[in-house]
């Protein structure tokens, strides 16, 4: 049932959202997720995941996860602090801290939960948060829970930052400061400036914080942007996702054993909800063995996004500014971009419309999310469709 309350506000929104072209009409996959998926009986390739190695279907995790089942069960049964840590929860921290080259790592369920407890943990109403503009929800709620004062920083401006780094710092308000931003930046594919950000985090004794869901699997050969950068040392919290490179679900922490040993007892995502589940962890840590094993596959990834880009460019669209396999097509009008996402989608390329409140207003776009497993032929088939649907809605 619908109280009358509810109803009076419910309707009106969702039937706004719906004029303005805003409502997000959920699909439905009728198989696993990959280079091409099936939506109601149809074979779609697929440009919308953010399974960038492939692995959410690889047979490998997909045996792993099958033995760790039969040897742990299906689910953790409590919370780690309360019945006990399994060992395959340990083995996947063990293989995270080593691969991201810190002394250990904390492993989530999310990484979107990853973010809500690991900055509530640290940072509290006393303490300051610079905050990239552009920075994922996840970051935004994890700093709005933790009560610290949240100073919105321009888009990769680092003269912005060093004012508001020297301003906060200076104010003497605050105990602690954190700058806070995503390794890369999904909407844009545009790479954290982050030699910049520790210079100027070292000025002013920052905290740093680089959620690098994007750049995990992607950067520095699999380890991350930081890594990319030889700034391992130079970062006090590495975030991580297990959900997108990894192929499987989960977030993580890398850091120091002392910033891990405190959000082992603070962070209450941690604390209070129960741990990943025995297979999730076996087909993860067997992902970090692959990427370590092989790295054909992050070079696959980059050839693909490099042959995209390329191609879209030549036709004429507007692809931004990504560093990163990420390749935005600009459109700008909601309903457009989601004409076009249609478009794109009765000629079998799945690509979905971005639009307000993912992005700022005006500044639609249909996001391109190459992966390894994509083939040339694939390719070709999407900028075959994208010149044809590009001409007919006059984008190009
Ligand atoms: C920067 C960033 N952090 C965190 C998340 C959340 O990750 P998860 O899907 O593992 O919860 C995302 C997902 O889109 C992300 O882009």
């Amino acid at each position: 049932m619908t109280s009358k309350v509810l109803d009076a506000f419910l309707s009106p929104q969702l039937a706004t959202l719906r004029e303005q072209g805003l409502y997000n009409e959920i699909d439905a996959l009728e198989g696993p997720n990959g280079a091409s998926i099936q939506i109601h009986g149809r074979e779609l390739i697929n440009l919308s995941s953010n399974n960038y190695l492939g692995f959410a279907n690889d047979a490998r995790l997909k045996e792993k996860a099958i033995e760790a089942t039969k040897t742990f069960g299906v689910g953790a049964g409590a919370v780690r602090t309360i019945n006990g840590t399994m060992s395959i929860h340990d083995e996947l921290e063990k293989k995270i801290a080593a691969f991201k080259h810190t002394e250990a790592a904390i492993a989530f369920q999310s990484g979107f939960n990853c973010n809500m407890g690991a900055i509530s943990a640290v940072m509290t109403k006393k303490d300051a948060i610079i905050s990239d503009e552009l920075n994922h929800a996840s970051i935004i709620d994890g700093c709005r829970l933790s009560g610290a004062k949240i100073i919105r920083a321009r888009h990769q401006d680092m003269e912005h930052l060093r004012e508001l780094a020297k301003a906060a710092t200076e104010s003497g308000e605050y105990e602690k400061v954190m700058y806070i931003c995503d390794g890369v930046f999904s909407m844009d594919g545009d790479v954290a400036k982050l030699p910049e950000i520790v210079e100027i985090a070292e000025e002013f004794g920052l905290i740093t914080y680089v959620d690098d869901a994007h750049g995990s699997g992607v950067m520095g050969a699999g380890a991350g942007t930081v890594k990319h950068f030889g700034l391992s040392d130079k970062i006090d919290f590495q975030i991580g996702t297990l959900s997108k490179a990894i192929g499987v679900v989960g977030g993580y922490v890398a850091g120091s054993q002392k910033l891990i040993d405190w959000l082992k007892v603070r962070a209450r995502p941690f604390l209070f909800s129960t741990s990943l589940t025995p297979s999730s962890a076996a087909a993860c840590i067997e992902a970090f063995d692959i990427m370590e094993n092989s790295p054909e596959t992050i070079e696959r990834l980059w050839e693909n996004g490099r042959y995209l880009k390329h191609g879209l460019k030549e036709l004429g669209f507007d692809i931004g500014h990504s560093e990163t396999p990420i390749t935005p097509c600009l459109i700008g009008d909601e309903n457009l971009t989601q004409q076009f996402s249609r478009r794109l989608l009765e000629e079998g390329v799945y690509a979905k419309a971005i639009v307000f409140p993912t992005v700022p207003r005006g500044t639609g776009r249909v996001r391109n999310m190459p992966t390894a497993a994509h083939t040339r032929e694939m390719l070709d088939e999407v900028l075959a469709v994208y010149a044809k649907v590009g001409k007919e809605l006059g984008v190009i």
